[in-house]
């Protein structure tokens, strides 16, 4: 089976951000397994809130294509998020907005979220773990197409239970995350398309 190419990200960019934690302990279980691993920050593809007059003056912002670009060249992709108010975060929800409104980078048929497997988690220092978002993010990514694997994590009072090292202490956590992640490679793998 072809080692899937795996783009991760979280929907914090907060200082200390508990999913930016949670994005690391993703990445380093998914090293261990036969996949590549993309590490991204949203920071690094700041985006204006999406606006249709602004879209239709200036088009959609160039780092929006990036990140569609981007996507376009992976497998699949383990996105984390914060939950507020019961939802997925301003910042994940405005990016996803504007990556929807890409089809075509230079004239080629591009598409971020349609045909690709994601895994989905979430931290949160409440008990549930920020388990509502979840549901909203698996609902919108697959209106836009991707396959989201049915294992998923949300670590509850995660601002106990990462280490120094930023890894998870609580074992349920921890093996939750371990069958999200072995079952996004898995997939990925056996649906990956040869360019
Ligand atoms: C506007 C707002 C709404 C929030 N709503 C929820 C919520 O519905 N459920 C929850 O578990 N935590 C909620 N929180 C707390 C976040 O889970 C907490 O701030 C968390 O640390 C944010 O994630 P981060 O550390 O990765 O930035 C909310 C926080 C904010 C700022």
């Amino acid at each position: 089976m072809p080692a899937p190419n795996i783009l991760a990200l979280s929907g914090s960019t907060r200082a200390g951000s508990l999913n930016t934690k949670l994005l690391g302990t993703v990445c380093r279980d998914l090293a261990l397994l036969d996949c590549n691993v993309t590490r991204i920050s949203l920071a690094d593809y700041a985006l204006p809130l999406y606006d249709g007059d602004l879209e239709t003056r200036d088009g959609v912002p160039e780092n929006a294509h990036r990140l569609v670009q981007l996507f376009n060249d992976h497998d699949g992709y383990f996105i984390v998020s914060p939950e507020y108010n019961g939802s997925l975060t301003p910042l994940l929800k405005n990016t996803i907005d504007w990556m929807s409104r890409v089809s075509e980078i230079d004239g080629e048929k591009v598409s971020a979220f349609r045909g690709k497997i994601a895994a989905i988690g979430a931290a949160s220092p409440g008990s549930m773990g920020g388990i509502s978002m979840l549901y909203h993010l698996r609902e919108i990514l697959v209106r836009l197409g991707t396959l989201v694997v049915s294992e998923q994590v949300a670590v509850g009072n995660a601002g106990k239970v990462f280490d120094e090292n930023d890894r998870i202490t609580d074992e349920r956590s921890a093996e939750f995350l371990e069958k999200c992640c072995k079952s996004l490679v898995f997939t990925a793998g056996r649906l990956r398309v040869e360019p």
